[in-house]
């Protein structure tokens, strides 16, 4: 029987109320397979500030150091949101993966038949969309420095942030990326503002250094402002998207609106993998705390599903598991089944509950 430790940091807002079902979903898969999960948990973002003063604390970012995979929920919400407080929860995230080294952030984003009309966009654009967004996770402008308020000569208030890249930052985001879109369509976008942006104009040397290496895999390099532009009129065209730490947050916002809804939408920060092909990662829905609906019990759990299939996959190695929980989410969505999020206007979602059983129903077989 394998053994794994899962650290869950189900943090704040919607947060508790998925990780809860993701811990489920493990148990299930646990039950089925003949795994043993073992699970702690810990606050981190407003939880832990409430209670410690600080995002995360140190013997949490230790336990994940020791663990297999960390299960996140979501941090921030109203009640930490003044933008001049010295402690944040979103602090908690920052520190977990830098101090976890999870430099690769894959995000992908495949649109179910069966949701085309749950999207905003018409179900023409949304056809074949397949994309694996690789965004740069622990440097860029979140970790540049300096980044702090100033004064200027006239004593007007100033602020100033870093975005900074080294070329080893950017070569390993690019190995990756074709790496992976040789297992894919082969087809890496690499996306940046080299017009303007120095850090830009390095990645995409650096990319093109990268490139001989895998001459079997079609590259193009796109400015941030185009591919926005491109990933709602013509996403089908995208496969592998590579691309830094602020452009790919933004971007992938906008690309989850093309699965029709935040909460379909699982995502893995890993860092150096093994020989065995695994390591430890975090895995974390792009969904957030979603305050609006925090407490109701009605968030949808797909995306936290879609996370624990790929902790199962990614740190666990364990591909078959993961498949069956990701084959019980869409025999879920095949057979009707929505929460509000993904519903038609007018009708009544299921509970995160309700939703949640209903797949791991269809994990038991
Ligand atoms: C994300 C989130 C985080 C980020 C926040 C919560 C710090 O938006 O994972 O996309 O900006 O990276
Ligand atoms: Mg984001």
């Amino acid at each position: 029987m394998a053994e794994f430790e899962i650290l869950v940091l189900p943090g704040d807002g919607i947060g508790p109320e998925v990780t809860a079902e993701g811990v489920r979903a493990l148990e299930a898969i646990g039950a089925r397979f003949g795994h043993d999960f073992r699970t702690s948990e810990e606050l981190v973002g407003g939880a832990c500030i409430d209670a410690h003063g600080i995002a995360i604390l140190p013997e949490t970012i230790e336990v994940a150091e020791r663990a297999d995979a960390v299960l996140w929920g979501a941090v921030g919400g109203p009640k930490w949101d003044d933008p001049r407080a010295s402690v944040r929860p979103e602090q908690g995230l920052l520190a977990l993966r830098s101090s976890l080294g999870l430099w690769a952030n894959l995000r992908p984003v495949t649109v179910d038949p069966a949701l085309i009309d749950s999207s905003t966009l018409k179900p023409e654009v949304l056809r074949g969309v397949d994309i694996l967004v690789i965004r740069e996770l622990t440097s860029g402008i979140y970790f540049g420095r300096p980044q702090e308020r100033r004064r200027t000569m006239e004593g007007r208030r100033a602020a100033v942030d870093s975005m900074t890249y080294n070329e080893d930052e950017i070569a390993r985001v690019a190995h990756l990326g074709f790496q992976l879109a040789r297992a894919r369509r082969g087809r890496v976008t690499s996306v940046d503002k080299a017009n303007i942006l120095e850090t830009s104009r390095l990645w995409r040397e650096v990319v093109e250094e990268v490139r001989p290496e895998y001459p079997d895999v079609e590259l193009e390099h796109v400015l941030v402002d185009a591919a926005a532009m491109h990933l709602i009129r013509r996403p089908a065209d995208f496969d592998v998207v590579i691309t830094s730490n602020l452009f790919g947050d933004i971007l992938t916002d906008e690309a989850s609106m093309l699965a029709g809804s935040l909460g379909m939408l699982p995502s893995a920060s890993l860092g150096e993998v093994r020989e065995d092909g695994r390591g430890r990662g975090l895995y974390e829905p792009i969904h957030g705390s979603a305050p609006d609906i925090a407490g109701q019990g009605v968030a949808n759990p797909l995306a936290m599903f879609l996370c624990t299939a790929m902790l199962l996959r990614h740190s666990c190695g364990l591909e078959a598991e993961a498949q069956a929980l990701e084959a019980a989410v869409a025999a879920a969505i095949g057979d009707g089944l929505r929460t509000a999020d993904i519903a038609a206007t007018g009708e009544a979602g299921l509970s995160t509950r309700e939703m949640a059983e209903a797949v791991l129903e269809r994990l038991a077989g």
